[in-house]
């Protein structure tokens, strides 16, 4: 699967923690034999900015990505910025984006199982229920809940 991470200078930080976390998961999962084989990755990784911590605009980062994963199905995306509000906002402007604003496993469980989030963001600056690392996992290991009322709801949200 793609994954397409962003951040702003806020959400800097910890989108490098998750983008170091998730090369090393894909290390750790590919077998030693077909370590060099692309194809066997469980995850392909692309930062789309920012490159470090001087100040940026959120909205810039928040669209483009959410570009990205609406362009590119089966993809999704991560955002984060210093409260995780204003870079899911941005995402949540472009058609066809859906971006769950999680700091617990449940909300980003519930975030993919009902609303098909395709996005997951995340603030650098705030409390946090559960471990950053844990939501990322939750939110790229749960499945959409195919059922009827699921399924309608999301096409609402979509034909918005
Ligand atoms: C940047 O200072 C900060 O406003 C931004 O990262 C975010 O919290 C906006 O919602």
């Amino acid at each position: 699967m793609k994954i397409f991470l962003a951040s702003d200078h806020g959400g800097f930080e910890l989108k490098k923690r998750i983008l170091e976390y998730l090369e090393t998961k894909c290390e750790k999962e590919i077998p030693k034999q077909v370590r060099d084989d692309k194809r066997n990755k469980e995850y392909e990784l692309e930062d789309v900015g920012c490159v470090d911590t001087q100040s940026c605009d959120y909205p810039i980062f928040g669209r483009k990505l959410a570009e990205k994963v609406v362009a590119n199905p089966g993809t999704r995306g991560i955002v984060v910025c210093g409260s995780g509000v204003g870079i899911s906002i941005a995402a949540n402007k472009v058609h066809g984006a859906r971006c769950v604003l999680a700091n617990s496993i449940e909300l980003a469980h519930l975030g993919r199982l009902h609303n098909g989030a395709n996005i997951l963001a995340m603030g650098e600056r705030t409390k946090f229920v559960d471990a950053p690392i844990k939501i990322v996992d939750e939110f790229l290991s749960t499945e959409e809940d195919m059922s009827e009322r699921h399924v309608r709801r999301r096409e609402q949200l979509d034909e918005m």
